[in-house]
């Protein structure tokens, strides 16, 4: 049953039909609706419009219906119904009678489906919340782990100091704490009840809407009808979040799958996490790492969606806001999934300390620590960083290390240097010279390990 037939000659085209319903996506709304529809037969009890009793049978019946959506969460999308408000009401009036077709009164499914979206929105951020914190806890338990690993760090992928594996993984729970705190930001402007604005122009019934946003657990009512009604910022907000979640996952399954292949060989996926070929016998692939990184290309689509859709839409709603739970639902989907991967690959990763170790002594990562140990003997940093320049040239012609050269060689391009050069530019003493706040040294790191675990 329509919701809105009186006006009609005709029913529906089935193609049109088909078209212009969003039960096979917005049944996902149920919980949200009735919960909705609770807070507004409340508002409307207040407002003098139904009785106690009124109010009591149409509470039962809520109720009802959602220990019958908990217990069959697709029950609704199998009704011909033309969205989750339309399936409620007809359930309701199924069940109660006439009663069930008062409680549409001053309400209309434009607020309503800006409320419902907003309750699920403010869920699913909290669950975004709560995979955020598990992947830092297994990037810091990771840094927990290696945080005597010594991996080569690289700018332009090209070696270039070295660096704790420990630092490596903080990184990375730094981008997700940034991540979690504008989630939280984001989850202030969700949580507004649009719910009262009417269809644009208010509710002409005297509806309590501080009460019914309180009741909702909604801040405080929205201000504007108008805007109420027609406001996605929202939606658009949380998948802007949710696009920077996954560019950090994504690179993060960069570095993994860079550092699991043959040619790094600085990890190794487990079993559980990697999948193999059906063609090459030998192959172990970092699916679960690719994957992330893949995701992010449907989360970025579905933020420049819905941007385009909102551009340009004169006030207040308009159907193409339909189009706005498809990409939300999906990228709240799919960087859950995301998220949840990270723990599960991390947390059984093994890391190849050796490789990481050879990685980090090769390369000529040590160049800088040579020119600081030239400015400590007093030659000045751009004189330091050309001689040094010159000693690598020559031992890259040597096939040598730096610290390989006899010190008369290095003596040749870098005469300030004497023989406690070799003790200086060793891969230890650098990085123990690095204990600045923020740096790759390992008592700062340690410190940070402690300090990232306590913000959790
Ligand atoms: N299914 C609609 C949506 O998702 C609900 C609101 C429809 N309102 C209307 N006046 N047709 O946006």
């Amino acid at each position: 049953m329509a919701l809105w037939g009186g006006r009609f000659e005709s029913g529906p085209d089935a193609l049109f039909k088909q078209f212009n319903d969003s039960l096979r996506f917005d049944y996902r709304l149920a919980r949200q609706d009735i919960a909705g529809s609770v807070g507004w037969a409340k508002a409307i009890r207040r407002a003098g419009v139904i009785s106690a009793e009124e109010l009591a049978s149409l509470e039962a019946a809520l109720a009802g219906l959602a220990a019958e959506v908990e217990a069959d969460p697709t029950l609704p999308a199998r009704s011909d119904a033309e969205d989750i408000h339309s399936w409620v009401e007809s359930r309701l009036i199924e069940k109660v009678g006439p009663l069930g077709k008062k409680l549409h009164t001053g309400r209309s499914r434009n607020d309503q489906v800006a409320t419902d979206l907003r309750l699920w929105t403010r869920d699913e951020i909290d669950a975004r919340l709560a995979e955020l914190r598990d992947a830092r806890r297994s990037l810091i338990d990771l840094a927990a782990r290696e945080a005597g690993t010594v991996v080569s760090g690289y700018t332009h992928l090209q070696r270039a100091q070295p660096v704790l594996f420990a630092h490596w993984a903080l990184a990375y729970a730094e981008m997700f704490e940034r991540d979690a705190a504008r989630l939280r930001d984001a989850r202030a402007r969700v949580n507004v009840c649009p719910l009262g604005s009417g269809a644009l122009a208010g509710t002409a019934y005297q509806v309590d809407r501080q009460t019914l946003a309180r009741d909702l657990g909604f801040a405080e009512p929205t201000r504007n009808s108008l805007d109420a009604v027609s406001d996605r910022d929202f939606v658009i907000e949380t998948l802007a979040a949710c696009a920077l979640i996954a560019a950090h996952l994504s690179r993060l399954g960069e570095d993994l799958v860079l550092y699991s292949s043959q040619e790094f060989g600085f990890v190794e996926m487990d079993d559980a996490v990697a999948s193999g070929s059906s063609l090459m016998p030998q192959k172990k692939n970092p699916d679960a790492a690719e994957l992330i990184r893949g995701k992010a290309g449907r989360v970025n689509g579905a933020l420049v969606a819905l941007l385009t859709t909102v551009k340009g839409l004169p006030l207040a709603y308009n159907k193409d806001l339909q189009e706005d739970k498809e990409p939300l639902f999906d990228a709240m989907d799919n960087t859950s999934m995301s998220l949840r991967i990270v723990p599960r690959m991390l947390d059984t990763i093994k890391v190849r300390r050796e490789a990481c170790r050879r990685a980090a002594a090769g390369g000529y990562s040590n160049a800088t620590d040579l020119a600081d140990y030239l400015v400590s003997k007093g030659v000045p940093f751009r004189q330091a960083h050309e001689e040094v320049g010159a000693a690598v040239r020559h031992a890259i012609s040597r096939g040598k290390a730096i610290e390989e050269l006899p010190l008369e060689e290095l003596r040749r391009f870098a005469p300030a240097a004497g023989p406690d050069v070799f003790a200086y530019v060793a891969i230890e003493s650098g990085m123990a010279r690095r204990e600045v706040f923020g740096a790759t040294g390992s008592t700062h790191v340690a410190k940070a390990i402690e300090a990232a675990r306590a913000r959790l």
